[in-house]
């Protein structure tokens, strides 16, 4: 990705496929298969202004759309055994899923034998997969689809089972032999392996590149920032967010931890601009036909469509209603979540109760959801200006597959009431309309020697309360021991808080106080970690600070961090890190 791109015209589109697309594809021309794929995702990613894949992205021909399928957890939690598993490989090709474009049968937690087999290998529960994994494997080939399967980079799984940590070659072998395609990596435990989630995903990488087969990976571990850690290079999915749930709450909170503002600085508009063909954010798995009524299973698959999330099923296929199957299956709204450019919708208005997402798509028209989360009724509006367009333009309800007419400058669905919503297509083909220009790597990460002050850039992530910049939490000036300082962050804990230094930050210096404003028996702890809480990488501890204990200056080196995580830990108490910055002492302008 290029973070920089500027947004583009159609003009310069033309431009960019006739100068770009075309030397790519000869380039390549020689090469494997697998490298004509890149090429083409290249030439999708070109003509649709959104900059060149890296090099990086080398497994990124897998996904070049959001990966489809079902996956046994939200259904079934650990209750799996073979005979429901082929059931639901039975069940997605006769209720059409499968035509519908759903591949993958994923068997998450719960198919292991409690411990290894005698040569070390892991097994299925002799009791639940009596034939074994690569028979059950066998049948899900047999039916035209693709086999996943879950395991954990801990010691264990969540469910206590036998995780990968020390035998990941091993396993990423045993999963080849069985034909797999798709793994989902999990993160229970992690936190005691010693490495870092970027050392540990590059591991799984490294040894699924070894086998030989192509399989997606699938980065499961709550929503930790891995669009900002890299994610893009290891994996072709990641989670944005912890578990969902079968009510309203959990989905809306899923869907703004990729789509809003719940896990990263608002001005990002959401976590849009690190998806694309071969990396999508992942707001977990699909809860349609598990939630009350239809209204809430189309509201929940239209936002999951328009975000470009991985659509994979969580409601058991053999008990499935027509109507649920309708939703699931609604050929309209899936071309908006498949569309080969691969743009991840970004909100165009947000009330808090009301939004409008907009998808720009690849042959030249918008994908639109105007959904009502919280109002009784609601009139919603969406104004061309805001999705690049004017005048007259075509409306088409993409759920009733109607052409509703041509309206001028905007459109209203009107008396929507809670949870009811609008997905429409609007325009008319032609070349790719524009996206909002990505945001610049200089705002959001170190791109210069010298000093750069925390506070200067936006974070990447965020967990707990969003910190204040240059302010107290409160919105008082940072003051520490009778001094003022302008530059800082302040917390209000818990909070935790992620900057991407990308490995050109030398020292970071702070100095970390309890803000005079807490309770007087306010307690706090400032903590400065490389990376994520998986690796539980510690590179500085105040320990416990009471509101009267003198500030604390922190100058400490960095080596290698690609992010750094400040972490500010108490009960609902006010914490400073005063004059936050780092210092890069190598000459020149990285970008
Ligand atoms: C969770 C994960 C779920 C499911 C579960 C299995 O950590 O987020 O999607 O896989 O573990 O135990």
């Amino acid at each position: 990705m290029n973070p920089t791109a500027p947004a583009y015209s159609p003009l310069n589109i033309l431009f960019a496929v006739a100068m770009v697309v075309l030397p790519t594809i000869g380039v390549t021309s020689n090469s494997s298969e697998g490298a004509n794929q890149q090429a083409h995702t290249t030439a999708i990613r070109d003509a649709a202004g959104q900059g060149t894949a890296t090099s990086s992205s080398l497994h990124s021909e897998l996904a070049l759309t959001p990966p489809m399928g079902w996956n046994s957890w939200n259904a079934f939690e650990a209750n799996i055994d073979e005979q429901k598993i082929r059931q639901i490989a039975d069940a997605m090709v006769s209720s059409g899923m499968k035509d519908a474009g759903y591949t993958y049968l994923v068997i998450d937690d719960g198919w292991m034998a409690k411990s290894r087999g005698r040569n070390g290998n892991l097994v299925g529960d002799p009791n639940k997969f009596p034939t074994g994994m690569k028979a059950i494997g066998d049948y899900i080939h047999g039916k035209g689809l693709k086999f996943g399967i879950y395991e954990d980079r801990g010691h264990l799984t969540c469910q206590q089972l036998p995780g990968s940590f020390k035998h990941e070659q091993a396993d990423m072998n045993t999963f080849a032999s069985w034909g797999v395609d798709y793994i989902k990596l999990d993160s229970c435990f992690a936190e005691n392996n010693g490495r870092l989630s970027t050392e540990d995903y590059s591991i799984y990488r490294n040894c699924i590149t070894e086998t030989g087969r192509p399989m997606v990976l699938s980065i499961s571990d709550f929503g930790n920032g891995a669009w900002a850690w890299g994610g893009e290079d290891m994996a072709q999915l990641w989670r944005t967010s912890g578990d969902i749930y079968p009510w309203m709450d959990s989905v809306y909170h899923c869907a703004d931890t990729s789509g809003g503002a719940q896990s990263i600085h608002p001005a990002f508009n959401g976590l849009w601009q690190f998806a694309g063909p071969g990396h999508w954010n992942d707001p977990d798995m699909l809860q349609v036909g598990n939630l009350k009524n239809d209204t809430q299973n189309k509201a929940h698959f239209s936002l999951w469509c328009i975000l470009a999330a991985p659509l994979m099923a969580g409601n058991d296929l053999t008990a499935m209603t027509e109507q649920v199957r309708r939703v699931l299956t609604s050929p309209e709204v899936i071309a908006v979540n498949q569309d080969l450019r691969g743009i991840q919708g970004y909100k165009v208005y947000d009330a808090g109760d009301c939004e409008v997402y907009n998808k720009p798509l690849s042959d030249g028209t918008t994908a639109v959801l105007l959904l009502n989360k919280g109002r009784p009724e609601a009139d919603i509006t969406v104004h061309w200006d805001k999705i690049g367009l004017s005048g007259n333009q075509p409306v088409r309800d993409l759920w009733t597959r109607e052409d509703l007419g041509e309206f001028k400058d905007s459109f209203t669905a009107h008396d929507l009431g809670q949870h009811e919503h609008r997905m429409i297509k609007v325009g008319r083909p032609g070349p790719p309309l524009p996206t909002p220009a990505t945001m610049p790597l200089e705002k959001y990460a170190v791109t210069r020697h010298g000093e750069t002050c925390l506070s200067d850039l936006y974070y990447i992530w965020k967990a707990d309360n969003a910190p204040a910049y240059d302010a107290a939490f409160g919105g008082d000036p940072i003051t520490v021991a009778g001094r003022t300082f302008k530059k800082g962050i302040g917390c209000k804990s818990k909070c935790a808080v992620m900057f991407k230094v990308d490995g050109r930050a030398d020292r970071f210096r702070a100095t970390v106080a309890m803000d005079k404003s807490s309770k007087e028996d306010a307690k706090g702890r400032f903590r400065v970690y490389n990376e994520d809480f998986f690796g539980n990488r510690v590179l500085w501890d105040s320990g416990e600070m009471r509101k009267d204990s003198p500030a604390k200056e922190i100058d400490i080196e960095l080596k290698d961090v690609s992010c750094l995580m400040l972490v500010f830990d108490g009960d609902e108490v006010l914490g400073n890190w005063a004059d936050a910055r780092v210092i890069s002492k190598s000459e020149g302008d990285y970008r």
